[in-house]
């Protein structure tokens, strides 16, 4: 099995690095805010419940986010593995994560921090907010998530440092340049990991 958690400020790339490290290594692509869009979409009671976090930029509550999650990985019982994309985003939840998994003899094995400069964030949300249709793509509420995860998610470096497992990515090169790197990064983890 291969567990990654793929973290970094909103904008770095997570989503898009996430779909491409799932095809390639056969895992299964799970995105907290891609989940927490789709039932805003369908209008289901969860839909409803984190909407207004969402469209503020703020965090939702981490028993939702993590029952939401557990409902998720158990649905994939044979998987080879998992990405998780936008989780954890607190330490409570990294934590509810370590002991989710251990409970069925799993773990986080590589935490890639992507790495980009907060104008770059801005630049490509900004950029993004046309086609995105994404209701938090909006300059202030853009800034807002900027500073909950200086406050509320970075912290969670150090808490993965502590584990060994952080593999810093620069995120500011062109997609299939960081594609590279994060295919390196794992390859050489598994290679070790294989021996
Ligand atoms: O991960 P993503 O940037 O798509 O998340 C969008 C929004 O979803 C966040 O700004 C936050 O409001 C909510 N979210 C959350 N907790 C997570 C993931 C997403 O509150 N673990
Ligand atoms: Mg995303």
């Amino acid at each position: 099995m291969l567990n990654i958690v793929i973290f970094g400020p909103p904008g770095s790339g997570k989503g898009t690095q996430s779909e491409k490290i799932a095809e390639k290594y056969r895992l299964i692509h799970l995105s907290t805010g891609d989940l927490l869009r789709e039932e805003m979409k369908k209008g289901s009671d969860l839909g409803i419940k984190v909407k207004n976090y969402i469209n503020k930029g703020e965090l939702v509550p981490d028993e939702i986010i993590i029952e939401e999650l557990h409902l998720k990985v158990s649905e994939h019982k044979n998987a080879k593995g998992f990405i998780f994309d936008g989780f954890p985003r607190t330490i409570v939840q990294a934590e509810m994560l370590d002991e989710m998994l251990s409970k069925k003899d799993i773990k986080i094995d590589i935490v890639l921090n992507i790495q980009v400069e907060e104008e770059e964030l801005v630049s490509r949300m900004m950029g993004r907010a046309k086609d995105s249709n994404r209701s938090d793509d909006k300059e202030d509420v853009i800034y807002k998530r900027i500073d909950i995860y200086k406050e509320q998610t970075f912290p969670l470096i150090k808490y993965y440092k502590n584990q060994g497992k952080i593999v810093n990515i620069d995120g500011m090169a062109e997609i299939g340049k960081v594609f590279e790197k994060i295919c390196h990064a794992i390859d050489i983890y598994n290679s070790v990991k294989d021996r």
